[in-house]
């Protein structure tokens, strides 16, 4: 048996989670702490990312969503974040005919009409080349905040109201989420954070209201799949009561 099926026979599929998010974090510091550029630290976590791409695709996960660059990302450096667009657009022209063969559905998140017009191609004919696909639903959250996410929704409800087309007393759950990102993929129920904070840095924030929280000091290069499948697995044990009395 080769190393990635033991690992996959590691995985407790009778509870696996939905929808898995990541907060990729610790790349800059991984690479600090070798002496080395941030920007090697950005492409070290890219190679993470596909391996645990290729994870979910072999669990047949339902959802997967990353945190590829927030809304205050833009605060870093011109030049840091000039990388970072450029590996991101690399990433795509490199990566969509592999996730494609491997029946991935790619959605983005965030504000994708600020990015530059070749950025934008890119997102569109990924999008397009995958759009009949039936596998992994896999989320890039991308100039994304969620306080950002939350403010629009509200703004496009609001202009429903007010040509008359809804009224505010159809504002529910189910229609706010309507307007989300993510509409019509299910909640958060397992959120990662690499690297050592435990904060949510503005990622899903409606999305992840009853998400299990997992939290591992390894920085995003060195998060490898074994210990993607020890959180899936820690999820599984874990006695989710949503308010309620639970199990
Ligand atoms: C996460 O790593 C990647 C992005 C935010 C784009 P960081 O760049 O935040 O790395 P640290 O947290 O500074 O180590
Ligand atoms: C969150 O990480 C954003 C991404 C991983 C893309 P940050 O490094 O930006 O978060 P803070 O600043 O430590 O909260
Ligand atoms: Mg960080």
């Amino acid at each position: 048996m080769s190393v990635e099926d033991e690992l996959l026979k590691r995985v407790d599929k009778s509870k696996l989670p939905r929808h898995v998010a990541i907060i990729m974090d610790g790349n800059g510091r991984w690479a600090s702490y070798r002496g080395l550029l941030r920007s090697a630290g950005h492409s070290a976590g890219v190679k993470t990312l596909k391996k645990i791409l290729t994870v979910a695709v072999n669990i047949n996960l339902e959802a997967l969503t990353v945190y590829a660059f927030s809304t205050e990302n833009w605060k870093r450096p011109h030049s840091e974040v000039d990388f970072l667009l450029h590996l991101f657009s690399e990433y795509l022209e490199k990566e969509k005919r592999e996730m494609h063969e491997k029946n991935v559905q790619l959605r983005f998140l965030g504000r994708i009409e600020e990015f530059s017009a070749g950025i934008q191609n890119q997102i569109r004919d990924a999008t397009t080349l995958m759009k009949n696909n039936t596998g992994v639903k896999f989320n890039i959250a991308a100039n994304y905040g969620g306080q950002d996410e939350i403010l629009r929704a509200a703004q496009k409800l609001a202009s429903k109201v007010s040509i008359g087309k809804i009224s505010t007393r159809d504002i529910d759950a189910e229609l706010f989420e309507s307007e989300l990102d993510t509409h019509g993929l299910p909640p958060v129920d397992l959120l990662i954070r690499t690297s050592g904070d435990m904060r949510i840095s503005n990622f899903l924030l409606w999305q992840a209201a009853y998400a299990e929280l997992w939290f591992t000091n390894t920085q995003w290069p060195e998060f490898s799949p074994e210990e993607f499948v020890d959180a899936l697995n820690n999820f599984a044990n874990r006695d989710r009561r949503f308010g309620g009395l639970g199990s």
